[in-house]
C-alpha cells in the first residue's frame, strides 16, 4: 500500500474558522477532523486557552491529524467514530456545551488519492468505498447483491443520475463487478461519454453512480441529519456558531433546511388560520446562501470546486437535543 500523502488543502480555511467565530479559551468540535487541516487553523485562533475535539471515522485520518495537531498537546482531543455520536463523545470527554462545530462533509485527498479504497474510477482497485474500514458493507456488496431497480433507484436518488436505469441494467449484466475499473467500463460502455450536455458533459460518465455508492455504504445522509440534530443541541448558547461545509446538492438541500427550521418561530402550514406548534427560532441563519470558494482556491484546489458552506448561530441558551 502506497503511504498516505499528508499534503491537504482544507477547503474555505478562512472561511470556516471565521464562520466558526473562534475566540480564545473557546471550546470548539471538529467532526471531520479528516488530516486536521481546519482543526489546526482553528486551535490555533482559540489561544491561548482554546480547546478542540477531533472526530473522525477513518483510523488512518485520525493518525495524520494527530501528528499535525500534537504541537497543541492537550488542547486537542481526538476521539475514532461517527460523527452521528457526537453527543455521546462530547458528553463522553466532559466536552460540552461548545462554542462551535465543524463539519467538513464528504471524502478527504487521503481516501480519494490513496490507493486500495476503491472511492476513485481512476485507478483500477478492489470497489470498497467504506470510509470506516470495520463497516460491513462495501459497494462491491451493493453492486453484486442488490436487485436491479433497487440499484437504478439508489442511483437515481443518491447521484441524481438521470441515466440510472441504463446503467443499473448493464451493472446487472457485468457482475460480478468486483474493481472501480470494471465498474467504470460497465457504466462507459451503457452510457458512452460525453454525458448528456451541460455540466454533465464535462463529468465522467461514472462520477455520479461513484458518488451514490459512496453515500449509500457509509449512510451519508441519515448520519448527516442524525448529527445536525445532536450538534444543534450541544451549541453552548447565544453566539455558539454551527459551520457545514457541503460538496454535493443533496447534502447541502438537508443543511439548508435544518437550518430554517430552526429559524423559524412558527412551523405550522402556511394557510393555517393560528399557529399551533410552539416552535421557536433556536438558531440564526449567518449565510442566507451558501458561500462558495474563491477563483483563486479553486484554482489551486480544483476539489474545492463544489463546496459550498453555510453558517448558523444559536440565539438561545443550550437546547436540548
Ligand atoms: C473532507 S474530509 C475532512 C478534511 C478536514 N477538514 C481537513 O482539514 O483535513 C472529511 C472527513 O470526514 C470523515 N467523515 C465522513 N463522514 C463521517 C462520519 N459520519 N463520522 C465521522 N467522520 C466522518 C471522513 O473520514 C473524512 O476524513
Amino acid at each position: 500500500m502506497t503511504r498516505p500523502d499528508p499534503r491537504h488543502a482544507p477547503v474555505m480555511l478562512r472561511e470556516a474558522v471565521e464562520g466558526l467565530a473562534v475566540h480564545a479559551g473557546g471550546r470548539y468540535v471538529d467532526a471531520t477532523v479528516g488530516l486536521g487541516g481546519h482543526a489546526s487553523a482553528t486551535i490555533a485562533a482559540a489561544q491561548p486557552g482554546g480547546r478542540l475535539l477531533g472526530i473522525d471515522r477513518d483510523p488512518q485520518a485520525l493518525a495524520i491529524a494527530s501528528e499535525r495537531l500534537a504541537p497543541f498537546g492537550d488542547a486537542v482531543l481526538l476521539v475514532r467514530g461517527g460523527f452521528e455520536e457526537i453527543a455521546t463523545v462530547c458528553e463522553a470527554h466532559g466536552f460540552a456545551p461548545v462554542d462551535g462545530i465543524l463539519f467538513d462533509l464528504g471524502v478527504s485527498s487521503l481516501q480519494l488519492d490513496q490507493a486500495g479504497r476503491g472511492f476513485s474510477f481512476q485507478r483500477d482497485e478492489p470497489l470498497d468505498m467504506r470510509m470506516d474500514p470495520d463497516d460491513e458493507i462495501t459497494a462491491a456488496d451493493i453492486v453484486n447483491e442488490y436487485e436491479e431497480r433497487r440499484l437504478a433507484a439508489l442511483i437515481y436518488e443518491y447521484g441524481e443520475e438521470p441515466r440510472s436505469r441504463r446503467i443499473a441494467r448493464a451493472i446487472v449484466a457485468r457482475r460480478p463487478i468486483e474493481t472501480t475499473g470494471q465498474l467504470a467500463s460497465a457504466i462507459e460502455q451503457a452510457v458512452g461519454r460525453p454525458g448528456a450536455g451541460g455540466r454533465r458533459r464535462t463529468l465522467h460518465p461514472a462520477t455520479l453512480t461513484f458518488q451514490a455508492l459512496r453515500i449509500a455504504v457509509n449512510r451519508e445522509l441519515e448520519q448527516l441529519d442524525t448529527a445536525l440534530a445532536a450538534a444543534h443541541g450541544l451549541l453552548a448558547g447565544a453566539g455558539a456558531r454551527l459551520v457545514v461545509i457541503s460538496f454535493h446538492s443533496l447534502e447541502d438541500r438537508r443543511v439548508k433546511e435544518f437550518f430554517r427550521l430552526h429559524s423559524r418561530d412558527c412551523i405550522c402550514p402556511p394557510r393555517q388560520p393560528v399557529c399551533t406548534c410552539d416552535h421557536r427560532a433556536t438558531l440564526r441563519e449567518i449565510t442566507r446562501k451558501p458561500l462558495r470558494p474563491s477563483d483563486a482556491e479553486t484554482g489551486q484546489n480544483p476539489r474545492a470546486r463544489s463546496a459550498r458552506l453555510r453558517v448558523a448561530e444559536s440565539i438561545v441558551d443550550r437546547v436540548a437535543a
